[in-house]
């Protein structure tokens, strides 16, 4: 099925998980967001049939409607649906059984298959009634906060259960018992679109499943290979071979952040999903600066981490990251201006990560391929879902830079929908508006993880003479590491980096696999690199000097 979908499509699902993953990240460590029932595949063709957007009248009727809360032991929740009149549900808590049941494949090898034994799950009981008409039908989404599962019914007069095998974690358990879960009466129409999900869905299971459907993702879509490593799969680092400007490139298969990682790669087509960079104070001590690091509150930042604390962690990730060193070529580390470097590092401080920025880059050219409004549609019925379960989170997150699309302020969701309209623009329209440099958020201006460690490198000097005709942000992590700054002499690569073992021109420090960066080290930095660059799965193929 994914070998159908279409770059543009590739944006939306990326779009899609970056939303996922970025709500989840506050609440959860471990989660895997999507839940799509097992029947769903076998849905008959002719079910597809009602597009919404035939009936709606105003995007506004295209939003998910908060139907109720079921909570355990509470009063049974009553709504009046679409389709059917009457409905009513009650949600049982199932013990644990300790039967771990992560995913249907889900426990074999992994490190986490066990966390939910104990936990229990819930089913969901509810009965429909009173159809409008015969072939008529109600499309439900559940959500907490940790997952979002979708139903739909089109028989009168049935009992109908919605399962949960177990919950992501005790916090989820809890979160039910106080608010119950949300239920969510969704356009008819919207089936299709999540049907188009299912193959994201097991991206982000942290899993040995979560990990292998990961791997198959990227050989399928983008031809990579995962070959084993020659053994010690971790380097035993020398920090006196390490210098200031020295790059990382990092790759997580497993995992929220796996999945996030995985899609991300597929629309730029950079094999590695995560970057930062060495910094070596005056008293030599080792740092890595990064953009993205996710603080004790959950908020990803741009921070400096001790060697030893950053290494540690790293070794413990269970989203399993391979990571690469990628040391600067001895004549670039020879003009590179360190205390420049540290400069730039402190300013940026405690800044918030890019995700405002990467959204909306992301998207940009995402147009008129789909039926709209189908897919915005489901974005904004993602969007509109989230702002009730975590309200803070979402007004943060998109609501500021929709506004700001708008020229507006403080609006919230229905208020932009309202707004968009009467301009006679529609929510598809609203998305692709290009993102402006110049656009300051109330946390502050963001950078993504790649444009912090270039703008250290601009700041410190390494595109010299090109340092001023070089725009950063317009750089993907595959356009840094395909830049020709690197160290190009094998026999220079210190000896505990394995290299030669592994036949890489790099230093790979950390992984079960063969980390694989095509074209590495091979493009000369030039005036206005990278402006003009296409980047379409699945060769990616780069025009000269574009
Ligand atoms: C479980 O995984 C195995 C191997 O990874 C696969 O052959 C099998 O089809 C999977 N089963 C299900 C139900 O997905
Ligand atoms: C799974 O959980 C049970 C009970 O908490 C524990 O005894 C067992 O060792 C765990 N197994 C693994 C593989 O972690
Ligand atoms: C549905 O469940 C109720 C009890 O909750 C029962 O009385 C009724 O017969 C059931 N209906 C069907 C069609 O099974
Ligand atoms: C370097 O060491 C000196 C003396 O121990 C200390 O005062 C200074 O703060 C250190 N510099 C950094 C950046 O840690
Ligand atoms: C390095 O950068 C600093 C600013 O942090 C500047 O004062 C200094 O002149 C630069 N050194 C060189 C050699 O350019
Ligand atoms: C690579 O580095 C080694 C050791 O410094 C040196 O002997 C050799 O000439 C270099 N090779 C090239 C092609 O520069």
């Amino acid at each position: 099925m994914a070998a159908a979908l279409q770059p543009r499509r590739a944006r939306l699902l990326l779009f899609l998980g970056l939303l996922l993953h970025a709500l989840a990240r506050g609440a959860v460590e471990a989660a895997a967001p999507f839940r799509a029932r097992d029947v769903l595949p076998l849905l008959p063709r002719r079910l597809a049939w009602q597009l919404m957007g035939a009936t709606a009248h105003s995007a506004v009727d295209l939003l998910p409607s908060f139907v109720g809360a079921v909570a355990p032991g509470g009063a049974p929740a009553a709504w009046r649906g679409a389709c059917f009149a009457e409905n009513e549900a009650v949600l049982s808590l199932t013990p644990g059984a300790g039967a771990g049941a992560v995913g249907r494949n889900g426990t074999g090898g992994g490190l986490h298959g066990n966390t939910s034994s104990g936990l229990g799950g819930a089913v969901l009981h509810l009965k429909t009634a009173s159809p409008e008409s015969w072939t008529c039908m109600d499309l439900y989404v559940f959500a907490t906060p940790y997952r979002i599962a979708w139903d739909y019914y089109m028989r009168s007069n049935e009992n109908h259960t919605f399962e949960i095998k177990a919950w992501e974690e005790a916090a989820e358990l809890e979160y039910v018992k106080q608010h119950g879960i949300a239920v969510f009466l969704m356009p008819s129409g919207m089936l299709g679109t999540l049907l188009s999900l299912i193959d994201v869905v097991p991206l982000f299971s942290n899993t040995g499943w979560g990990q292998d459907a990961n791997l198959a993702f990227l050989q399928k879509h983008m031809g990579t290979s995962f070959q084993k490593r020659s053994q010690p799969w971790s380097a035993n680092i020398r920090k006196e071979d390490v210098h200031s400007g020295d790059f990382l490139a990092l790759s997580k298969i497993r995992g929220r952040w796996g999945g996030f990682q995985t899609l991300e790669k597929w629309v730029t087509g950079a094999f590695a999903g995560h970057t930062a960079v060495f910094l070596k104070d005056e008293n030599g001590t080792l740092w890595v600066a990064e953009s993205g690091y996710e603080n004790k509150k959950g908020d990803e930042i741009i921070s400096m981490t001790p060697w030893d604390e950053w290494w540690g962690m790293a070794l413990k990730d269970d989203s399993n990251p391979q990571i690469a060193l990628l040391p600067l070529h001895p004549d670039v580390r020879a003009r590179f201006n360190e205390s420049a470097a540290w400069d730039f590092a402190r300013s940026m401080y405690g800044k918030p990560y890019g995700y405002h920025n990467m959204i909306f880059s992301w998207i940009d050219t995402m147009s008129d391929n789909y039926p709209p409004p189908l897919d915005a549609n489901l974005v904004m019925a993602i969007m509109s879902m989230w702002t009730r379960l975590q309200p803070h989170y979402a007004s943060n997150m998109w609501n500021e830079a929709l506004n700001k699309r708008l020229g507006t302020e403080k609006l919230d969701l229905h208020g932009i929908i309202t707004e968009t309209e009467r301009r006679g623009l529609s929510f598809n329209q609203l998305l692709t508006i290009p993102e402006r440099d110049d656009w300051e958020y109330s946390d502050g201006k963001s950078t993504t993880c790649v444009a912090f460690i270039l703008s250290m490198y601009k700041a410190a000097g390494v595109f010299a003479p090109f340092t001023e005709s070089i725009q950063v942000t317009e750089f993907t992590i595959r356009d840094a590491y395909m830049l020709k700054v690197f160290e190009d002499n094998q026999t220079r690569l210190p000896g505990w980096c394995n290299a030669a073992a592994d036949r890489l021109p790099f230093c790979q420090i950390l992984g079960e696999y063969k980390m694989d960066l095509p074209e590495y080290n091979t493009i000369e930095p030039y005036a206005n690199m990278n402006e003009n660059c296409p980047s379409a799965p699945p060769t990616y193929s780069r025009p000269a000097r574009c």
